[in-house]
């Protein structure tokens, strides 16, 4: 008992000063907090007989069960909260009406409508510095977990008796371990906002087997290549953005016919782009900015009738900028800069277009303002990739390597942006009446 007082006084203290430290949780650690977790973890549902004596329940009176489980439930989150700067979870306290906490929601049970259940909770954008206690699995009837912009450290316990959560948010907050396998246990799960944290590791294949709206995977440290599943993912918005994914994009992405948006950019992808993308109908937006592609524009991309937003540059893209591509009649910011393009129709040409931004610098484009040094270009251009043999365009798959970190760096980098890449995708109906009002949608 006395070494687990020491580890939380370390963790808790190292967290709220240095987050550069919480964020290295060792393997060890995690491992420590996860037994901890499974020594506390009420497993047949009922609250062990100890829990009245710690949270002084005997004296107290609960309009229902499970209203008692999640004041348990949110004691032990207040316990493990050690600094909240706004005074959000202030009236936390000597109160068994959970349901007037600030940030808690309440709801008549889906499966019995005469009894009230905590259905939500909300805390985004508090600043709030704490961990997730295994006791928050008492929440059974929780469909909503909003908590994006705190200072929430740790990992995501095994809350697998959430099974009605429907919207779940941990975006920009300081979250550590591989990729929460837990959320895979969660049959209605629509929403999910991992961005801005530290996860790590590998994405597990069934993430696309779900039925998703949303998917927000960017600015974390995820590796490995896109598992090929991803085509069979429902959603409409996706972000991959900002990791270190590497490989192919899997050809199945042709099956994503909900898809809007796809937000690529800033990883170590590699390899031809797949014909199949062509086929993507309903897609306004195609980021894969600043990474390793080569090779041609396939001429399928003419035929993405919805697209607004088409950035491909910083890759080492050769060729021929067709015009099919540049008169598609939704385009409005085409960005191809930065790459080895030899070629470009008349109406890809800047200023061609009104309404529309097209940006060509830093190609091998004769006659063309702002492009590379012909000596730059000509150990490219003269060995052009031939894509109908390439392991992304052409079938095969490269072999998946994990990332391996660079140095650590002397300097503490710098906090991330509460502002978000790409606009929040459209709230699910069932959310929006859970989310109170006056408090801000998530980034
Ligand atoms: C709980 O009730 C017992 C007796 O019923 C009493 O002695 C004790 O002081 C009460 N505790 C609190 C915290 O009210
Ligand atoms: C929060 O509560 C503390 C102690 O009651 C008080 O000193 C502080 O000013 C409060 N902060 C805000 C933002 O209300
Ligand atoms: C809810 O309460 C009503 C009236 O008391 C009762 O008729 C009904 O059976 C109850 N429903 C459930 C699911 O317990
Ligand atoms: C086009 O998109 C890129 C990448 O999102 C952005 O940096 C640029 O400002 C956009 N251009 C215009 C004119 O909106």
């Amino acid at each position: 008992m006395k070494v687990f007082g020491c580890f939380v006084l370390f963790f808790l203290v190292t967290c709220s000063s240095l987050s550069s430290i919480c964020l290295a949780l060792s393997d060890a650690e995690a491992a420590f907090i996860t037994r901890r977790q499974l020594l506390t973890l009420p497993k047949d549902g009922k609250l062990p007989d100890n829990f009245d004596d710690e949270y002084g329940l005997k004296n107290k009176t609960f309009a229902n069960e499970r209203l008692k489980k999640a004041y348990v439930a949110l004691q032990a989150f207040k316990k493990s909260i050690y600094s909240d700067p706004f005074n959000t979870t202030a009236n936390w306290v000597d109160n068994t009406d959970v349901c007037s906490y600030n940030g808690v929601f309440c709801a008549p049970a889906l499966d019995d409508p005469n009894i009230t259940v905590v259905a939500g909770i909300d805390l985004n954008g508090n600043d709030i510095a704490g961990s997730f206690p295994a006791e928050l699995g008492l929440l059974t009837d929780l469909a909503l977990f909003h908590v994006n912009s705190n200072r929430f450290c740790g990992i995501i316990p095994d809350f697998s008796d959430w099974k009605l959560m429907f919207e779940f948010d941990v975006s920009n907050n300081r979250l550590v371990g591989s990729f929460p396998r837990v959320v895979l246990s969660w049959p209605s799960l629509k929403f999910l906002d991992l961005r801005y944290n530290n996860f790590e590791g590998e994405l597990p294949c069934d993430l696309f087997d779900m039925k998703l709206d949303a998917l927000f995977l960017n600015n974390n440290r995820f590796s490995y290549s896109i598992p090929e599943k991803l085509g069979r993912s429902t959603v409409s918005v996706v972000t991959f953005a900002h990791n270190n994914f590497n490989g192919c994009i899997p050809r199945s992405i042709g099956n994503m016919q909900n898809l809007n948006e796809i937000i690529l950019s800033d990883n170590k992808l590699s390899g031809c782009f797949p014909s199949e993308i062509g086929s993507l109908k309903n897609l306004r937006v195609f980021d894969v900015s600043s990474n390793l592609f080569h090779g041609n524009v396939p001429q399928s991309f003419s035929s993405l009738e919805s697209i607004q937003t088409l950035i491909l540059s910083h890759n080492q893209l050769t060729g021929f900028v067709s015009e099919q591509i540049c008169k598609l009649p939704s385009l409005s910011n085409f960005t191809f800069s930065y790459n080895y393009f030899q070629g470009l129709g008349n109406e890809c040409i800047p200023g061609s277009k009104v309404n529309s931004a097209f940006d060509d610098a830093s190609n091998c484009l004769a006659e063309r303002p702002s492009q590379k040094w012909a000596n730059t270009c000509e150990p490219v251009v003269s060995n052009p990739v031939d894509c109908s043999r390439d392991m992304c365009s052409a079938g095969g798959t490269p072999p998946s390597i994990p990332y391996t970190a660079p140095p650590k760096p002397t300097t503490i980098p710098p906090a991330p942006e509460l502002k978000t890449p790409t606009p929040a995708p459209p709230t699910p109906r069932e959310a929006k009446v859970l989310r109170p009002k006056g408090t801000t949608p998530p980034p």
